[in-house]
């Protein structure tokens, strides 16, 4: 199956997956429409410029604009291929929250035209892309969808979710592997063919439900690997024992690979995903719930630590080292390190810095408090405690000769050379 020409190519929400990925696919010679309700984000993009942080997005961005193969609009436009990669966040009770993928579709579906292909890219629990076929269904009556009509449908609709690593995410887009689930087989077909222009990574066709669950068992699978090792952190830390040096042994045995502890689970993906599935199937998911417990209370773990250091040492100013979910990268989202650091600016006024290479400003949770953004040369000349909490390449280069005359607390076991003795 191909299309005659390079197909037209609607992409929805340009945030840090739908933006790289409608660059991508302007780059292998598609003309790409990036949509956008953020206006702010639309406009910057046009004039070639980015709004995110991401290892050489900024000049393949610049170069697709500058050659006319992506545009971008607030509204959705006709296109061959719709792609939405917009958020699924959870609600106060954990429920995922599917509005802005219904939102989207209610869109795409005043456009729709025969031939057409949908592709949903975001994190979704198992039975969303039904649900945005349902609502096609009954929103455009004349538009035969698949799996509801027994002639030849009109439209292909398929589930083909990201897996990529922020900081690599060309790359990644590129050469990993695909999942992509279609709501008939001949849904994953087109879909797989529309991949196909861009994607070298093997793409494995499977039915919409597989997919949506295969997304959400990968994110589950880490969450529950870390929870394992920041609950022997935890362990370790009442024995008074070197949770580095055990893990480091332990993992000489050929058949161990235990991860790293840090101070909790961040970002939009591993700390949320696994409540999806605990949302479908909340009484056969206690080790998926538990490790998400495990993970959250290890933030807390670590804050009353840090505390019960400042409080020993009343006088001593604090650098928070970092605030983003995971290292070299900008992204703050359900970051640990932030909550750490902004419950320290709080409690503790002026004696707080903190020490973000990656922010130019500090994030709206420091708003209010007295703490201050500085580099780290200012946090090495002026503060006497380090909280490191994200293992920025930075912060890993900060020899010991500036660290041996600090009280150092360090979450992510950046410097070997300098372990704290836990009380
Ligand atoms: N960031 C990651 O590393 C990553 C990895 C894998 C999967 N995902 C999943 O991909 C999806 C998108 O994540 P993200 O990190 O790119 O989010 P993001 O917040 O960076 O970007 C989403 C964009 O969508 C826009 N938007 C919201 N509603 C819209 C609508 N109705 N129409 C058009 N635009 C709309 C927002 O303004 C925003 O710019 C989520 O489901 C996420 O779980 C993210």
């Amino acid at each position: 199956m191909r299309y005659d020409k390079k197909p037209t190519v609607c992409v929805i929400g340009l945030g840090y997956i739908g933006l790289p990925t409608a660059a991508i696919i302007a780059r292998a010679g598609c003309q790409v429409l990036g949509v956008d309700v953020d206006k702010n984000v639309v406009d910057t993009i046009a004039q070639g410029k980015i709004h995110i942080e991401e290892v050489e997005l900024d000049g393949l961005v610049q170069g697709v604009v500058s050659r006319g193969m992506l545009h971008t609009s607030l509204e959705v436009q006709p296109s061959d291929v719709f792609v939405v990669a917009v958020p699924t966040p959870f609600g106060e009770d954990k429920a995922p929250d599917t509005s802005y993928i219904l939102a989207a579709t209610q869109k795409i579906a005043e456009v729709l035209k025969a031939g057409d292909t949908i592709i949903l890219e975001s994190t979704s629990p198992v039975g969303t892309t039904k649900k945005m076929r349902d609502m096609i269904a009954s929103l455009r009556p004349d538009l035969k969808v698949p799996g509801l009509s027994d002639e030849a449908p009109d439209i292909a609709i398929a589930y083909c979710p990201e897996r990529v690593l922020p900081g690599k995410i060309l790359e990644e887009l590129i050469y990993n592997d695909r999942s992509i689930g279609g709501i008939t087989p001949r849904c994953a077909r087109k879909a797989l063919t529309f991949y196909k222009y861009f994607v070298r990574g093997e793409c494995v066709t499977t039915d919409a439900e597989s997919a949506e669950m295969t997304k959400l068992v990968e994110n589950a699978y880490r969450d529950v690997n870390i929870a394992f090792a920041n609950e022997l952190s935890i362990i370790s830390d009442k024995m008074g024992l070197n949770i580095w040096e055990i893990i480091k042994l332990a993992n000489r045995h050929p058949r161990v690979n235990i991860l790293q502890p840090g101070p909790g689970v961040g970002g939009h993906c591993i700390a949320v995903d696994p409540w999806f599935i605990v949302h479908s199937a909340p009484e056969e998911s206690p080790l998926i719930r538990t490790a998400r417990t495990v993970n959250d209370y290890k933030t807390d773990h670590v804050l009353g630590q840090v505390k019960h250091i400042i409080e020993q040492n009343p006088s001593a100013k604090i650098a928070c080292l970092g605030l983003a979910f995971k290292a070299n990268i900008d992204d703050f989202r359900e970051s640990p390190a932030k909550k750490i650091a902004a419950c320290l600016a709080r409690e503790y006024g002026e004696r707080v810095s903190i020490v973000e290479p990656y922010a130019s400003i500090l994030p709206t949770e420091f708003e209010n408090t007295a703490a201050e953004l500085i580099d780290i040369d200012k946090a090495i000349a002026d503060c006497e405690i380090f909280v490191a909490l994200v293992d920025h390449d930075i912060f890993k280069s900060i020899p010991l000769a500036e660290r041996s005359n600090k009280i150092v607390y360090d979450t992510r076991g950046i410097w070997p050379d300098q372990i704290r003795n836990p009380e």
